[in-house]
């Protein structure tokens, strides 16, 4: 239940609960005393009765029931003579100077000093009362309860109507308060939900929406929940800052020190090289030193280009988007790893169609080396890799799969991440740094696609997702 409806239903159920509870005691009160006045009538009746019972000179009609007749008693007034027990007559006072006889029930005898309640038939409940005659008979006299009732069931019904309305009366004014009241924290819910929208774990600076000033006035609660959330954002948004400001400053420090590693790296390269082909003879030990210095400088420079690509990657740095087809790229690929490892059985699948996409062509060409290097350099020779590109709607995919012995399962989880590297000696000798795959994974993000891997020893399957180029 919503917190309007909850504080509506409760707030009318209180009210309905009051209402009925001040009603019926109302009701109560009023019947006591309504009972209360017309025993005191009929109790008068009564009086009035014994002291004209007897011979009287009231039309001879009348007989036992002529005290009926006295002035004074009032109209429907009811009047039975029991002598010993037994009911003589029995009437009702019809118009002024005439009585009707009625049947009365055995309880009209039983009626004694204290008022009781009889019911008469149709004519409906009567309060009565007995009183004695000087000559040992009792004279019964009542009233009847009908006006009474009526004006009871009229206060109950006037009572109803009233609760009702206000009921009805509170329901209207009580949900236009409380929607009023809530307001206020729909206005929060919706900055929250704003906020919880954002893309906050890319590591940008973002600028965070705020919740209205109108609702951060500290003297209401929901203002202080504004004003606190408020500062919560204003916070969070400094977080962000400081953690985006020292990851900017440490990928400009990684780039920079990348950029800076290449000059003084080609100048090894290049002496290096010269040193070997100076054609001064020098002897097995100096040659091997300067096979060494050659390949760890070529294994250098490779790692400083791949941190480099990383720290542009990471920075945003805008890539090429031109229109091109995968396939020839990955034929190309497959032969450059055809040429460096001919021990490899290499199988490619194209399909008809170009598989268009729009992207960086080095980087995409980079992504397959990277894939396919992976899949000579961590497997034996004889090793079977297949290529294959697929076409669906919408999407481009690059799979790459090599029945070799597979990535060692502490590796795979966490294979795309950096310097993630398996059983070392091998990668040592292999020359990998762990970087080629975050490459792939990087680049693929940059282009909006993603890169999925499933491995087990005897299939390794690495697939590239891009977005198809629209068709238009
Ligand atoms: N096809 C594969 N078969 C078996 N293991 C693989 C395969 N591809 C990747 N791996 C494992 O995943 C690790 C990470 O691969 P990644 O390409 O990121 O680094 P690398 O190949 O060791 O070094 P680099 O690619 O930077 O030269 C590898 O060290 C290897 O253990
Ligand atoms: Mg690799």
């Amino acid at each position: 239940m919503s917190l309007e409806t909850k504080l509506v239903v409760s707030s009318i159920a209180l009210l309905a609960v009051v209402s009925a509870v001040i009603a019926t005691a109302t009701t109560l009160f009023l019947q006591d005393f309504l009972t209360d006045r017309l025993d005191v009538q009929v109790y008068s009746a009564a009086h009035r009765s014994t002291r004209t019972a007897g011979p009287s000179n009231q039309p001879p009609s009348a007989g036992e029931v002529s005290f009926l007749l006295t002035p004074g008693q009032a109209m429907e007034t009811f009047g039975a003579r029991v002598r010993q027990g037994v009911i003589r007559r029995a009437a009702v006072l019809t118009d002024p100077g005439s009585v009707q006889d009625v049947p009365a029930p055995p309880a009209v005898a039983a009626v004694t000093g204290e008022p009781m309640t009889v019911n008469l038939g149709p004519l409906g409940d009567y309060r009565m009362v007995g009183a004695p005659t000087r000559d040992g008979d009792t004279l019964v006299v009542g009233l009847p309860l009908t006006g009474m009732r009526t004006t009871l069931t009229r206060l109950i019904v006037v009572e109803a109507a009233v609760t009702l309305a206000g009921v009805a009366l509170m329901a209207i004014a009580c949900t236009l308060l409380v929607r009023r009241a809530v307001r206020p924290l729909g206005r929060l819910a919706a900055t929250a939900a704003r906020v919880s929208e954002l893309p906050l774990a890319t590591g940008d600076a973002v600028r965070l929406a705020r919740v209205p000033d109108v609702d951060t006035d500290p003297r209401t609660e929901v203002g202080q929940v504004g004003g606190a959330f408020n500062r919560m954002l204003g916070h969070v948004e400094t977080a962000f800052a400081v953690r985006h400001e020292s990851e900017t400053r440490l990928r400009q420090f990684i780039a920079d020190a990348s950029h800076e590693l290449r000059t003084p790296l080609a100048s090894i390269v290049g002496y290096a090289q010269l040193t070997g082909r100076s054609g001064e003879p020098h002897g097995p030990q100096t040659a091997h030193a300067l096979g060494r210095i050659r390949s760890e400088a070529g294994r250098m420079t490779t790692l400083v280009e791949d941190l480099l690509l990383l720290a542009r990657l990471d920075a945003g740095r805008p890539l090429d988007r031109l229109e091109l087809d995968l396939s020839p790229l990955v034929v190309n690929a497959i032969s450059d790893a055809y040429a460096a490892a001919p021990g490899h059985r290499w199988l490619v699948s194209l399909p008809d169609q170009p598989a268009l996409v729009v992207g960086d062509a080095d980087r995409l060409h980079q992504v397959v080396t990277n894939l396919l290097a992976n899949a000579r350099t961590h497997t034996p020779p004889g090793t079977t890799v297949t290529t294959t590109v697929l076409l669906a709607p919408g999407q481009v995919s690059v799979r790459v799969a090599d029945n070799g012995p597979g990535i060692p399962p502490d590796v795979l989880p966490h294979v795309f991440g950096r310097f993630a590297r398996g059983d070392g000696s091998r990668s040592r000798l292999a020359g990998g740094s762990g970087l080629g795959l975050a490459i792939v994974s990087a680049v693929a993000a940059a282009h909006d696609g993603r890169v999925e891997v499933t491995s087990e020893p005897g299939n390794t399957v690495f697939t590239l997702h891009l977005p198809a180029l629209p068709a238009l």
